[in-house]
């Protein structure tokens, strides 16, 4: 029998963060060690609460850690625009049932690295600051890191501004860090992501599972389908997040390609950009498998079997 993959989720949620967990918490084939979190969708504050309300809503006991307030350089920005004042609107969510661990994001993960008896997945869904704190405090632990795999950048354009992608434009020197880590890393940037979209025929199958989980899923997507709607005329909304955690559950749900990729620190325009060679033209290493293609099928089966399974 294969054991399932350990993973630490990394997240700032967020409507699509708090499908990862819900997909991390629920899939036979991981095993979920704990959860931190960063701000990002909104303060740290927030979306830690947030992370609790989702674990307590579909009965997720694992250790939850506080992460990095701000980023490595500068200061934490939000997405109200996106995810609205709470960074999860759309739905009531039930209190926190349990407390938080004492230790910060990066002990945590540290503390379950060290103590798993397997590699260890890293799932980062925010701002890559915890993961690239992590990296720099624990060089120790880097051989015991199976994949880091990130939702974050893109092979085409931007969402937050004209060339970059949010959670690479919040902490552009973190992601340059994990991007310089040497580890085996997997991008789900939002040119895979944006064909994972939550379609009304996606909402009508989670509605049919008829649970109290499934109709709060359904409100929060309808949020997030509004804000899309509203922001960039996106008919659908693109549930970016669990994307990056579905290709570690079942590799054959995207298409890889392995190229080069680095992160733009300086543009005047452009910081925060990741620069994918897929042609080969920097003569560079490749360092990064990149999602390219999403099989839309496998991938909402995989989310709404998730969702069935925790019942709720
Ligand atoms: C990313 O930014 C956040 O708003 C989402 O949660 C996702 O992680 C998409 O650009
Ligand atoms: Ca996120």
């Amino acid at each position: 029998m294969t054991l399932p993959t350990p993973i630490v989720l990394d997240c700032d949620p967020g409507h699509d963060d708090a499908m990862a967990i819900l997909l991390a918490a629920a899939h036979p084939a991981i095993e979920l060690l704990g959860i931190t979190t960063v701000s990002g969708n909104g303060s740290l504050e927030k979306v830690t609460y947030n992370a609790q309300r989702i674990c307590a809503l579909a009965n997720i006991t694992v250790p939850i850690a506080r992460g990095a307030n701000d980023p490595m350089a500068g200061k934490a920005s939000a997405a109200p625009t996106i995810h609205g004042a709470t960074a999860l609107d759309g739905a009531e969510l039930p209190e926190p049932t349990f407390k938080l661990s004492p230790l910060s994001a990066v002990e945590l993960i540290a503390d379950l690295v060290r103590n798993c008896d397997r590699k260890v997945t890293l799932i980062p869904t925010g701002p890559l600051t915890n993961i690239a704190m992590f990296l720099q405090a624990h060089p120790e632990l880097h051989d015991r890191i199976e994949h880091i795999s990130f939702m974050g950048g893109s092979t085409e354009r931007g969402n937050w501004t004209p060339y970059a992608e949010f959670n690479i434009w919040a902490d552009p020197e973190a992601a340059d860090i994990v991007l310089r880590s040497g580890l085996p890393l997997i991008m789900s940037g939002l040119n895979i992501t944006h064909q994972a979209l939550a379609t009304s025929e996606v909402l009508d199958r989670i509605s049919k599972l008829d649970t109290k989980l499934a109709h709060t899923i359904v409100d929060l997507l309808k949020f997030f389908a509004d804000t899309y709607r509203d922001v960039f005329g996106m008919p659908d909304p693109p549930v970016h997040d669990p994307v990056a955690l579905a290709i570690i559950i079942d590799i054959t749900v995207a298409k890889l390609v392995s190229a080069p990729v680095s992160v733009e620190l300086t543009g005047e325009l452009t910081r925060g950009a990741t620069v994918v060679d897929l042609h080969g033209t920097t003569g560079q290493k490749a360092n990064v498998d990149v999602a390219m293609e999403l099989d839309v099928e496998k991938f909402w089966n995989m989310l709404i079997d998730a969702i069935a399974a925790l019942g709720a």
